[in-house]
């Protein structure tokens, strides 16, 4: 009988970062359209462009194997493609074994009131749900096609599976800011984290909107401490956010800063999209093509030789930057296809 699996983790940048994180968008396709990620009328790829839900395993174990022990499933909504509990039920194995440490999900909440007891089931721990405001008129306005109340259920019903969870939600100026301490009491109700991103100049929307739009960390920081007790923690979940504790609520909050604090030092993660193609840094253009080296072979050779020449060229990190009044290092890619 094979013992537990070593996850001494064997991808090493050229930076000598440690590749232990991947998350996989398992579709590109969504039920909501949320303008910073998406035009209404997007055009998804055909079905049989997609890998297959057992390549997607054998893909996923590949990468297991070669020391990765934290699995983020994303998409567009990783819970509209179909069959994909069958998937996250397979890769629970590798938990079992111990050489997955978390086996996770960013979602739109939407789907979680059907999906919550048998992703716990499954071994999911703790999710990271998309969710920008508290308000309903303003969520169908930022998501577009989202409905506010299913997505509330679906927290819900996570909540109640026994499911830890985090809200990711976009710094939006102009559009969230007045809600920051509504959002910072209601998840320190609730018991769930917080985490603010700041929003990226990814697909097709215009410079000048998303110029200003754009609403530094550092700023809802002292927004933060205007109105709470603000400590700093050295908690790391292995994803680039830096938290604080909230003294009243008891809660926690992060900031993603690709912006104004440049995390790509300690960059540990790399992307696979649904197509196979493995992207090294969400905000460069390198991509790798992993999807021949697993069809063209029956064995794991190829894929592991493609996953390692991969890694060896790993950038440093993303150019983002709007310092200077104008949108430096935009990415043309929708967010939808790398799973953000
Ligand atoms: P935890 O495991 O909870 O730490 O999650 P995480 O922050 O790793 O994952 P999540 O899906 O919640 O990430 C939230 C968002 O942060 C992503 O959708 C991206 O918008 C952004 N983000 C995550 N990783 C990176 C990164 O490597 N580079 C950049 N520029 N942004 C990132
Ligand atoms: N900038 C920052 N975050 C974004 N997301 C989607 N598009 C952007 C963007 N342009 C976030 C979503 C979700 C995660 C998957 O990515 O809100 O939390
Ligand atoms: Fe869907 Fe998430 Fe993109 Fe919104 S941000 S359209 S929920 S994938």
């Amino acid at each position: 009988m094979k013992g537990p699996q070593m996850t001494a983790p064997q991808l090493i940048d050229p930076f000598q970062r440690a590749v232990s994180y991947l998350r996989v968008s398992v579709t590109d396709r969504c039920d909501f359209r949320c303008y910073y990620c998406m035009s209404e009328d997007m055009t998804f790829l055909p079905k049989k462009e997609l890998l297959t839900l057992e390549e997607l395993d054998r893909m996923c174990s590949a990468f297991v194997d070669m020391g990765v022990s934290k699995l983020r499933i994303t998409g567009g909504e990783p819970l509209v493609r179909k069959g994909i509990m069958t998937f996250f039920d397979s890769m629970s194995r590798h938990l079992a074994s111990g050489a997955l440490k978390e086996l996770t999900l960013t979602t739109n909440g939407s789907q979680l009131g059907r999906f919550a007891q048998p992703l716990y089931d499954a071994g999911v721990r703790r999710i990271n749900v998309s969710l920008d405001t508290l308000n309903e008129a303003k969520f169908k306005q930022i998501t577009r096609w989202g409905k506010f109340k299913q997505v509330m259920d679906g927290v819900d019903a996570a909540d109640k599976a026994g499911i830890k969870i985090k809200i990711n939600a976009v710094a939006l100026k102009g559009t969230n800011d007045d809600e920051l301490h509504d959002m910072v009491e209601w998840c320190g109700t609730r018991g769930f984290d917080l985490t603010w991103i700041e929003v990226m100049p990814m697909g097709d929307m215009g410079d000048a909107d998303r110029l200003d739009q754009y609403w530094p960390l550092s700023d809802v920081r002292k927004q933060l401490e205007s109105r709470w007790s603000v400590a700093d923690i050295g908690l790391n979940t292995g994803g680039p956010a830096k938290y604080v504790s909230i003294k009243e609520t008891g809660g926690r909050v992060g900031f993603i800063t690709p912006l104004t604090h440049n995390f790509c030092e300690s960059c540990n993660r790399v992307r696979l999209t649904c197509t196979g193609q493995l992207f090294l840094c969400l905000g460069q253009e390198d991509e790798a093509d992993l999807r021949a080296a697993l069809r063209d072979h029956e064995g794991n050779e190829a894929l592991n030789d493609a996953i390692r020449a991969a890694i060896a060229r790993k950038p440093k990190g993303h150019d983002f930057d709007y310092s200077r009044q104008k949108i430096a290092g935009e990415m043309t890619r929708h967010m939808n296809h790398t799973g953000g």
